[in-house]
């Protein structure tokens, strides 16, 4: 009983009537210079005026370097589309880092919780947090959910989801959505893994593969057989599919490039779970990077502005690192950048540009 009345006073307060008089002027002025949640805070840390927070539920380790976290959010959740991420924030050694990752769960879930699932991620402050530190009680902070990467709100009849590595989360929040929806067309799910061990929620994934029949669950393990499929992507893994499903990509920039490539339906709909490395300029990597904030400089390795910086011993901030939250836009006085996703140059002065995504062409000055 204690438990479900903690959670019910987490989710609900403070009431809506309250909430309205905590959002007023009058008291955000009275509360200057700290702000009204900072006092919300010292009631309980899931109240906050607008900020979405969550309290963690538990964590589950799914494969050796990927765990599940379950989050129960505050009442200024709005709730999500399969397929978008959020921005997670916590607190390490005083300083507030932020990273995205896909929600993982069904947006149907009748008991409200989120899951996050999460993989092990060499700079992921965040992605550590979770998942060695993070306890049940712990609260971190949500950005609303975001992202394109989303199923059509009519369901097309023919669903083809293909993921690699740890693009299996948004895939499997579309699945498990579907599944809760009663979805009667024929799904495929497709995912690829370097091992049988490796691959996340596989016993629900036998499951489901046993319980419906309009869902074939194929996976192949490029490392190791035992799989449906083995070896790494190639257009026979898709014969006997309708190519007039809507397709749904979601993994490494090589599975991403070869199904857009082979795919004979529509263009299938992708997400990259990290960006492809820049394209090596011809003659090769030239000129020096300025860090005009901190007065530093580096040569040019070609590698992304978030990787130099990095390598050079910043911290910028960052979401994604693939491109879509904007958390890592920097502005660029002076040189030339090319967007590792599209190819684009930008040869402006003066130019915010995403760092995760943006690869030097020569000398290069950015605020950082
Ligand atoms: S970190 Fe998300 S756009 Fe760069």
């Amino acid at each position: 009983v204690s438990t479900e009345w903690e959670a019910t006073v987490s989710t609900l307060a403070p009431a809506r009537g309250l909430r309205r008089l905590l959002d007023s002027p009058v008291l955000a002025a009275l509360t200057t210079p700290h702000g009204v949640d900072r006092y919300l805070d010292l009631v309980n840390p899931m109240w906050s005026v607008r900020e979405v927070r969550a309290r963690v539920v538990g964590v589950h380790q799914e494969t050796p370097d990927v765990a599940t976290v379950t989050l129960r959010p505050n009442g200024n959740w709005p709730g999500f589309v399969a397929g978008q991420y959020v921005q997670v924030g916590i607190e390490v050694d005083g300083a507030r880092r932020t990273r995205c990752f896909s929600l993982s769960g069904s947006a149907h879930r009748p008991d409200g919780l989120l899951t996050l699932t999460v993989k092990q991620h060499p700079t992921g402050h965040v992605a550590r947090f979770l998942r060695t530190t993070a306890r049940p009680g712990t609260v971190v902070t949500l950005s609303p959910p975001d992202g394109t990467f989303t199923l059509p709100a009519r369901r097309p009849d023919r669903l083809l989801l293909i993921s690699g590595g740890s693009g299996i989360t948004p895939v499997m929040s579309m699945l498990r959505t579907l599944l809760d929806e009663g979805h009667r067309g024929r799904v495929t799910f497709l995912h690829y893994a370097r091992t049988a061990a490796d691959v996340p929620f596989a016993a629900e994934l036998d499951r489901i593969a046993a319980r419906h029949r309009n869902v074939d669950v194929l996976r192949a393990h490029t490392r190791a057989g035992g799989g449906e499929l083995s070896g790494r992507y190639a257009p026979e893994h898709l014969r006997g599919v309708d190519p007039a499903a809507a397709a749904y990509v979601c993994g490494p920039v090589g599975l991403v490039d070869a199904v857009r490539e082979t795919w004979p339906g529509r263009p299938p709909r992708v997400e990259f779970f990290k960006p492809p490395a820049p394209a090596p300029e011809a003659g090769g990597p030239t000129g020096e990077i300025r860090f005009t904030a901190t007065g530093r400089g580096v040569p040019n390795t070609g590698r992304t502005l978030l990787e130099q910086a990095e390598a050079a011993g910043l911290t910028p901030a960052f979401g994604c690192r693939m491109g879509i939250c904007h958390s890592c836009v920097r502005r660029k006085s002076a040189g030339h950048v090319r967007d590792v996703l599209t190819g684009e140059l930008s040869r402006e002065a003066d130019e915010d540009v995403r760092i995760c995504v943006s690869a030097p062409v020569g000398d290069v000055h950015i605020d950082l």
